[in-house]
């Protein structure tokens, strides 16, 4: 029997309905939710995405201010927007879409947001309350991945995830969270140094793909009834499209054929990434002093 499709743009969109509820709800309060999204550069995929969120945004009816800096934007000239953003009280959150163009060191921009404006949980001190679990923000792709999981009530205590990456956006920040008492997984995280991949993601009973390598997980490669969660967007090269390439994932699409749940690219993990941000975003201009 095929596996049930995880619907991402569904849960997402009720989740922005909730958002937009709680944004109005401020506005009347005077305080308008405002997310700064900082893109430097021209990558196609990153405008694709920082677009997205700004849609998003407005659908909430929250502000964005967008700021576009050029491929070849200084270091200082970001570490000196960012400060402004930081002291302007009409922001209440800092996105900077990673990654930055190759002159900048992307780890001194993270660690220049204010953590209390940082939404994409990017900072030092915020992904250190993660694992403390102390206030901040939680990292908006892993959670989306858990409020995933928990709409479709699939078991997470006591299973045995198995994520295949280690990146700090994604394979390291949802391990952290899937261990917390709450979650009680057990998980196991490979990457490539990992001697037998196969062996490993043939014990999970959640595989999590998110290394960034397409459709890379195949059926033999999961045990039967496995829940697949495909982190991974992937532009592929294809002539057959009318823009040149597909989007495909980190799983090979037939491993539906064997998994009990899995999540399609796109419409899967995708939109719950956006949809955590917006949540973040509100919950920051909650927490804000007029
Ligand atoms: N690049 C890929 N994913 C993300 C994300 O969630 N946030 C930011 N800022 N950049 C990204």
């Amino acid at each position: 029997m095929a596996a049930i499709l995880m619907d991402g743009k569904s849960l997402s969109s009720k989740i922005r309905e909730s958002v937009k509820i709680r944004a109005a709800e401020l506005k009347e309060k005077g305080i308008v939710p405002c997310l700064a999204v900082v893109l430097a550069g021209e990558d196609p995929a990153s405008l694709s995405y920082v677009k997205s969120k700004e849609k998003a945004l407005t659908q909430a009816g929250m502000d964005s201010r967008d700021i576009r800096l050029p491929e070849n934007t200084r270091e200082e000239e970001l570490l000196s927007i960012i400060a402004e953003l930081n002291s302007d009280r009409k922001v209440h959150g800092i996105l900077v879409q990673s990654p930055l163009p190759a002159q900048i060191d992307e780890e001194k921009v993270f660690s220049a947001v204010a953590p209390e404006k940082d939404v994409d949980c990017f900072h030092p001190v915020s992904v250190g309350s993660m694992v403390l679990q102390k206030p901040g923000f939680l990292p908006c792709t892993p959670h989306g991945v858990i409020a995933l999981l928990r709409e479709y009530n699939i078991q997470i205590n006591g299973a045995h995830v198995v994520i295949a990456g280690r990146s700090n956006i994604v394979g390291k920040p949802l391990a952290n969270l899937l261990i917390r008492k709450e979650f009680n997984a057990t998980v196991t995280i490979c990457h490539t140094g990992t001697k037998d991949l196969n062996f490993h993601t043939l014990q999970a009973d959640i595989l999590i793909a998110a290394a960034g390598k397409p459709e890379f997980i195949k059926p033999d490669m999961i045990k039967k009834g496995a829940v697949v969660i495909d982190v991974g967007i992937n532009r592929v090269k294809d002539a057959q499209e009318k823009k040149g390439y597909r989007v495909c994932g980190d799983a090979d699409p037939l491993v539906a054929q064997k998994a009990s749940f899995y999540t399609p690219v796109p419409g899967g993990v995708g939109p719950m990434t956006i949809a955590m941000l917006m949540q973040n975003v509100v919950e920051s201009a909650q927490r804000s002093k007029p």
